[in-house]
């Protein structure tokens, strides 16, 4: 029997493609070329699984453009590139990459909040430079994060891992503001303590975004929360570009009115605002947190067992229409 037509959008790791050429037909995109829309559709005009990225506009002209297609499986856990309600009009279900990435992704916080609050690249932009000439009492001073108040917004799994390390490892503070309260037991676990948004902050000495994008978590974070924060506070965002207004942001670092912001998700990425890249006090990474090498591979290895599990057995392992 012919084997059924899948195609996988971005390039993946080599050990990837042989485990999906084991039950598909698969055409892939090593080159690692970034499709315009109609490329895309072109490239799925006789496919019935697409290996996604989290990149892939999935709608509903797509959608009526490709009539054989029955499965998008995207390897991220995030999944905004999905017009779900198009899709579940199409029947075409989508799916994602659930538990795969917490704890990676919460390291990447601290290493985020850690480099952000001690001033980690500005400083070696400046040794690099050369202008190291000799110690100072006050050189890259920065703040603590021992002891210290950690504010977290959005307390999914992967917010519960981050405040678990603050908590224990760090010995901070842990408060949070998310769309529902967590419970007693859980709280507890993650020695957490549920404030208002408001609270959070105006008290909070490093507020750290884990809240997935929607159109309510719109720039949760803009000129008047920015101004609600402490002068000394830090911003970490981990979660998705939109979530944080980067143009106001860009003002209140440029203005001192908050200390630094450590950023690894940005609007309209990958373009970075200007701004963005012009004020010292502030750590860019290229949407790397989930980035260790078994973690990707566990990513890829759940959208596997998506297109193998609701192509060839009827069952997809984590739908989401
Ligand atoms: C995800 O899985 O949503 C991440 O943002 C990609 O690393």
């Amino acid at each position: 029997m012919n084997k059924q037509k899948i195609l996988v959008t971005r390039a993946i790791f080599p050990e990837t493609l042989a485990k999906l050429g084991r039950y598909f037909d698969v055409e892939s995109n090593q080159a690692d070329d970034i499709w315009t829309k109609q490329q895309l559709i072109d490239k799925l005009q006789d496919k019935v699984g697409a290996f996604t990225f989290g990149l892939e506009r999935i709608d509903a002209e797509l959608l009526a453009a490709c009539p054989t297609l029955k499965i998008c499986a995207n390897m991220t856990v995030g999944y905004n590139n999905f017009d779900l309600s198009a899709m579940t009009a199409a029947g075409v279900i989508g799916t994602n990459a659930p538990d795969t990435l917490t704890e990676t992704t919460a390291d990447f916080g601290f290493a985020l909040l850690m480099a952000t609050a001690r001033r980690v690249t500005e400083s070696e932009h400046f040794l690099r430079a050369g202008k190291w000439k000799s110690w100072r009492f006050d050189m890259f001073a920065g703040s603590d994060v021992h002891g210290s108040t950690l504010g977290i917004i959005g307390m999914g799994k992967i917010g519960q891992a981050i405040a678990k390390r603050g908590a224990f490892g760090f010995g901070m503070k842990v408060i949070y503001n998310n769309r529902s309260r967590l419970d007693v037991a859980t709280e507890a676990a993650c020695k957490a303590r549920y404030v208002s948004k408001t609270e959070l902050l105006q008290t909070a000495d490093h507020i750290m975004l884990v809240v997935p994008y929607s159109a309510e978590s719109h720039h949760t974070i803009g000129a008047s929360e920015l101004a609600l924060m402490k002068p000394t506070a830090n911003l970490i965002n981990l979660a998705r570009g939109g979530i944080v207004d980067d143009a106001a942001l860009a003002v209140a670092l440029k203005n001192q009115q908050i200390a630094a912001a450590g950023l690894d998700v940005f609007e309209g990425e990958p373009s970075v605002h200007p701004d963005l890249l012009t004020v010292p006090n502030i750590v860019l990474t290229p949407h790397i947190a989930s980035s260790t090498v078994p973690t990707r591979m566990a990513m890829a290895n759940k959208a596997v067992d998506n297109l193998v599990g609701f192509l060839l057995h009827g069952r997809a392992v984590s739908a989401l229409n």
